[in-house]
């Protein structure tokens, strides 16, 4: 894998753009990317979310943590720099979908300011909308749907975000939803409402 960076590689435009898309598809694209501690409830809300757009016929793709560890990203792991590089990949695939005229919601932890920071500025400034899906350390744990707080509080897991690995907060997210607070179906109200009056969707 460590071989030279390609070289010799030119940028072909295309011929339908991502404008072509918006106007076939009837609404703009973004991606809306949450953020939260393992348990805070990032799949739920995005998939939750998806439904309803998908209901509105709207064109969307959930990019979600564990299932993409999967596949693209089964090679990585949690050290700093995997998760570094997982975000990277999320960031550029998001771009793509973004042109693609798709909403995209990613439920990825994404720790750390500096790799958010990275997929934001990957796209375009109103096409990055950062959801923090806030919730405290104690309910996520007590929540544990994973089991895995259990496990990394007995050593079974190093890193772990929360317990032995930083989760750094959003400092200017987009859009907070308090999960410990407000149920699904008013979560999904408040993204709604924000891509309704941000004139993405309609
Ligand atoms: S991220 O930090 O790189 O953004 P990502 O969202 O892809 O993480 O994956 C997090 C999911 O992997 C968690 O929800 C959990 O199910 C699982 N996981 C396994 N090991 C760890 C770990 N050390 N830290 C956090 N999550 C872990």
């Amino acid at each position: 894998m460590a071989e030279a960076v390609a070289k010799n590689i030119v940028w072909h435009n295309a011929t339908v753009v991502k404008e072509d898309r918006h106007q076939l598809n009837q609404h703009k694209s973004c991606v809306l990317w949450f953020t939260g501690l393992s348990g805070s409830g990032k799949s739920t809300l995005a998939n939750a979310v998806e439904k309803r757009l998908y209901e509105l016929g709207i064109r969307t793709y959930v990019l979600d943590g564990d299932n993409v560890r999967h596949g693209l990203n089964k090679d990585l792991g949690f050290s700093n720099e995997a998760r570094k590089e997982n975000i990277r990949r999320i960031g550029e695939v998001s771009k793509l979908f973004i042109d693609a005229g798709v909403i995209t919601l990613t439920a990825f932890i994404s720790p750390f300011v500096e790799d958010r920071q990275v997929a934001r500025d990957l796209v375009q400034a109103d096409e990055f909308i950062e959801v923090y899906v806030r919730c405290s350390l104690e309910t996520c744990e007590s929540r544990d749907p994973k089991g895995l707080y259990k496990k990394a509080r007995n050593g079974e897991i190093p890193e772990f975000t929360g317990i032995s690995s930083p989760y750094e907060e959003p400092e200017n997210p987009e859009i907070t939803i308090e999960s410990d607070q407000l149920s699904v179906d008013e979560s999904v109200d408040k993204v709604v409402q924000y891509l309704k009056e941000r004139k993405i969707i309609q």
